[in-house]
């Protein structure tokens, strides 16, 4: 069963979504994961990414952090459709950021272009590291893998940090 999300809906072609239904059944297509994490295989179809998780997990934390940060911010990706145990979301080309050694001084400007986004959502970055980063071809950084992020919500909300302390909390997390 695939649940499209109100961007998917209005943005996934026919096609796209016929491959949804179906890829899990194609067990070559199952063999050759373009990416692997410690518990989701990443596939590539065209345009999109599906991270798949090769263990049952609750993912529901994951797709409403997903969808709240994609909401306030272009540096994280929209989720267009899920199922049980897949996310769908756009395919960045680019690199690593881990893999391009970047200066503290980028770090720290990376975090001040972050940190509005997560205080605005109301979201504690959990699991962020520059292995969670990817930098595409443009220079232009997006966030993945907010499986563990914390959202803040109901009497919990006057507990989010002011931006002054996001961001060095975001700098921390990037630079260690
Ligand atoms: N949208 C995407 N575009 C391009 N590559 C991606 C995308 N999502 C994931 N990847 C690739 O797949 C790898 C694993 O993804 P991710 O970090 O989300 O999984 P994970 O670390 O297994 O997650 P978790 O910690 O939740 O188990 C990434 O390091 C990256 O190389
Ligand atoms: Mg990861």
């Amino acid at each position: 069963m695939i649940n499209y999300t109100d961007i998917g809906i209005n943005t996934l072609l026919p096609h796209e979504c016929t491959f949804l239904e179906s890829f899990m059944y194609d067990e070559d297509y199952m063999s050759r994961p373009v990416a692997f994490g410690d518990e989701a295989n990443v596939y590539i179809f065209e345009r999109l990414a599906i991270k798949y998780r090769r263990y049952a997990m609750n993912l529901t934390n994951e797709i409403k952090a997903q969808q709240l940060m994609a909401s306030v911010s272009d540096n994280f990706l929209p989720v267009y459709a899920y199922g049980e145990n897949f996310i769908v979301m756009p395919w960045v080309a680019g690199t690593i950021l881990e893999e391009l050694n970047p200066s503290s001084d980028w770090l720290k400007q990376l975090a001040s272009e972050l940190a509005p986004a997560f205080v605005q959502a109301g979201v504690e970055p959990k699991d962020l590291h520059q292995g969670n980063v990817i930098i595409d071809y443009s220079g232009k950084a997006y966030v993945i893998d907010l499986s563990r992020y914390f959202i803040y919500s109901g009497t919990d909300s006057k507990y989010i940090p002011p931006l002054h302390e996001m961001e060095e909390h975001v700098y921390n997390s990037l630079e260690a």
